[in-house]
């Protein structure tokens, strides 16, 4: 079936849109938000609407991602962004594609909650012509035009090494694992057990799952160090997580001598980096947000050049040394 590249029914299109836009309440600067809300009406037919479906914007990295791919998307009056936040739910996120479906939005972009929830609605788009980028979490098979993310399997393996190299080889580990159903926490976890296995002085003593939130990471923790008398490092598929590993060990009096390696590191004060810099973290691994690159992508797709069908941009490992760097980026 062909592509339905251009918006043809503009007018149908912009009035249904309008609850999207409506609802759309980011953490973006003001004129972005006015310039999307005057790009609609007007029956013009000459933009192309996005849909792009969020899986949540409560987690900080996400907000990173929203920010940076509106920002560049507005450098494109062309183009226009229909923004739909899915706050965690699989069901949610269906329902939202579906919708951006039914308005036969230019191009989708996602970034799915779970792989398999999300697999079936995102292969109908793809199916039906409509071109689909899927961002960071991955579905199950290959049903979009391109993927654009970090290689998550690769970032779990650098943890892992650096986390025997922390440890000398020896020492007990807990992992706080991201929401089980998404690839990154599947890849992560397998590539730092992978690394660590090269060492058999290293014992994971215990793996909780901590749905990628800083709370649940803090309890998490708190029960994994009240269960085990002796823990030299927490690995944690994402900061916020390791932040919650931070918090709860400081709060318990274990924070002396206790390694933690996260994953992220967004930059500002509130990030990944900064707590490196402080040494609450010992290390994170750079996700990219790919908000650029999906802007890019998307503009290729549009304009009817080919694409690779997958986009890795690299991560680094950020310790003390280079962490200011990453702070202010
Ligand atoms: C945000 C997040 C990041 C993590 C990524 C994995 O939702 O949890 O912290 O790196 O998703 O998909």
């Amino acid at each position: 079936m062909k592509a339905n590249l251009k918006t043809k029914d503009g007018q149908a299109l912009h009035k249904s849109r309008r609850a999207f836009l409506g609802t759309l309440s980011l953490a973006l600067p003001a004129g972005l938000l006015l310039t999307s809300a005057c790009n609609r009406g007007g029956g013009q037919g000459d933009k192309f609407v996005i849909g792009f479906s969020q899986a949540n914007k409560a987690e900080p990295w996400r907000t990173w991602m929203d920010v940076t791919l509106m920002k560049y998307a507005a450098q494109h009056p062309q183009l226009q962004i229909a923004y739909a936040d899915a706050q965690q739910d699989n069901s949610k996120q269906v329902a939202d594609v579906e919708n951006f479906f039914r308005q036969r939005v230019d191009l989708l972009i996602i970034s799915p909650n779970e792989a398999k929830p999300l697999t079936g609605v995102v292969k109908r788009v793809f199916e039906s012509g409509i071109p689909v980028i899927v961002l960071d979490r991955s579905i199950e098979g290959d049903s979009y035009t391109t993927f654009i993310g970090a290689n998550n399997r690769e970032i779990g393996k650098a943890a892992g090494e650096y986390a025997a190299q922390l440890l000398s080889g020896k020492g007990n580990v807990v992992e706080i694992k991201g929401l089980p159903g998404s690839t990154p926490a599947i890849d992560r976890s397998e590539g730092f057990r992978e690394a660590v296995a090269a060492h058999p002085g290293i014992k994971i003593v215990a793996d909780p799952v901590a749905d990628w939130l800083r709370d649940k990471g803090r309890e998490q923790a708190e029960a994994a160090l009240r269960a085990n008398e002796k823990i030299d490092l927490v690995y944690g598929h994402n900061d916020p997580m390791a932040m919650g590993a931070y918090l709860a060990a400081t709060a318990m009096n274990r924070a002396a001598g206790l390694k933690i390696i996260g994953i992220d590191g967004l930059p500002g004060p509130e990030g990944g980096a900064k707590a490196v810099l402080d040494g609450k973290l010992d290390a994170t691994f750079l996700y990219p947000n790919c908000g650029k690159e999906a802007i890019d992508t998307a503009l290729k797709i549009l304009n009817k050049e080919q694409t690779p069908r997958k986009i890795t941009p690299s991560t680094e490992r950020i310790t003390k040394e280079n962490a200011a760097q990453f702070v202010s980026q």
